[in-house]
């Protein structure tokens, strides 16, 4: 069937969506593996680390007792006891359960807090460079995303007079995403403080806090918005998971705290669509919150020295890559704007990121995210959770493809 025929059968709405360019240089990098190319990809948003043994255990626990049929749509009462006490202990926020949801992954949270609340032309702020899919969802759910652009001399953080001028009638969110995907931006609490006070006059503004990278800090500390600001509570959704901290991706359940109205909101549309996030990794959520930590300062160490190893190569492809060092996260978000004008062994200009995110993966066998899919060109965002020696030779392999280029 036709291209043209078969968009005839798909709806305005999907019309909006752009595919997600994390999603499509994977997919490359796979298709050259098959043909037997050696690729090492630095675009996967996740920790090469296995999910840790309780949490396998717990989760076949429950399949062995039975725990396999439908539960609450927004989680167990256990489960939802459970991250009630994982926002006290590590945020110092109370909520009751009825304010916590437990859903598949972050992003349904996500996606269902802006279908809940977004009507046609209502506007979200979100801060460049930003995760992919929060202005992809905006607009599904009929939203405009308003992008402002901190640069890298603020460290990537929004500043509060910018946040004042670009509120307006329309601004229903303010999306923060602290530590960020791709920059590793922190936000300190007093840095929080201050965009709040600047919401405090626009009582119609809410604030979704993305804290799912919060286990990830090398320097500095972390802090949720609305315990940075208390007197925000009741207009934040504070959102969570267990994909980042636990190395938990493919077990697909977030969890969130926010004001009751909101979770309600959430879980009517959870209740329609998917209903309860899977038993089974509930459960294993439930063992990821209540169970040991101590493992997530070896992992910290670990991808600290990846850092270090991954800046430490890379050094050597300046002037055409730099790089600040990231406080947080596990990506280096490289400007690469050194290298626009350049041109391949074979002759290609490079003239937009993306052609030298091809460059990388066809030349030199390394796939990497060009920063336009993340609202902020020209950068590359280069994942360092791979095993030393794939992060070795990746970034190696970088700095040679840099220096062939002339
Ligand atoms: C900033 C950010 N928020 C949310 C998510 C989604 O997480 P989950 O796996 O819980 O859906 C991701 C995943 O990459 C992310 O980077």
């Amino acid at each position: 069937m036709s291209s043209a025929l078969t968009a005839a059968y798909l709806s305005d709405r999907l019309l909006v969506l752009k595919p997600s360019a994390t999603g499509a240089m994977s997919q490359a990098a796979r298709e050259l593996t098959a043909q037997g190319r050696s690729i090492i990809s630095l675009s996967e948003g996740e920790l090469d680390f296995d999910t840790p043994v309780h949490i396998q255990h717990a989760a076949i626990r429950a399949i062995v007792q039975g725990e396999t049929r439908y539960t609450d749509v927004g989680g167990t009462p256990r489960l939802k006891a459970a991250i009630v006490d994982k926002f006290r202990r590590d945020n110092g926020l109370s909520y009751e359960s009825s304010e916590v949801i437990a859903s598949t992954g972050a992003k349904q949270i996500l996606f269902n807090a802006f279908l809940a609340t977004l009507n046609e032309g209502d506007e979200a702020i979100v801060v460049a460079p930003y995760w992919v899919s929060y202005t992809e969802m905006i607009r599904l759910a009929g939203g405009i995303p308003v992008k402002l652009m901190p640069h890298a001399g603020q460290g990537f953080k929004l500043q509060p007079q910018d946040l004042a001028r670009a509120i307006t009638p329309k601004t229903r969110w303010l999306v923060l995403n602290s530590p960020c995907n791709p920059s590793g931006a922190l936000y300190s609490a007093d840095e929080l403080r201050a965009l709040a006070d600047v919401l405090r006059d626009h009582p119609r503004v809410l604030v979704m806090s993305d804290d799912i990278y919060e286990e990830i800090v090398f320097d500095g500390t972390f802090c949720s918005f609305a315990q940075a600001s208390p007197g925000m509570s009741s207009r934040t959704l504070t959102i969570n998971g267990v994909s980042k901290a636990y190395a938990m991706t493919g077990w697909r359940l977030g969890y969130a705290g926010g004001p009751r109205w909101l979770i309600k909101a959430l879980e009517m549309l959870q209740s329609q669509s998917t209903s309860n996030p899977s038993s089974i990794s509930q459960a294993a959520a439930l063992a990821a919150l209540e169970g040991p930590r101590a493992f997530l300062d070896e992992w910290r160490a670990r991808l600290r020295e990846r850092r270090a190893l991954a800046l430490r190569i890379l050094a050597s492809a300046a002037p055409l890559l730099t790089l600040g060092e990231p406080p947080a996260a596990f990506y280096l978000y490289a400007d690469c704007s050194a290298a626009i004008g350049k041109r391949t062994p074979e002759g290609v200009l490079i003239e937009t990121d993306a052609d030298l995110a091809r460059y990388l993966l066809h030349d030199a066998g390394v796939a990497v995210v060009p920063g336009t899919a993340f609202g902020m060109a020209p950068y590359l965002r280069l994942a360092y959770a791979v095993s030393d020696s794939r992060l070795q030779e990746a970034c190696e392999r970088i700095v040679a493809a840099c220096l062939r280029l002339a």
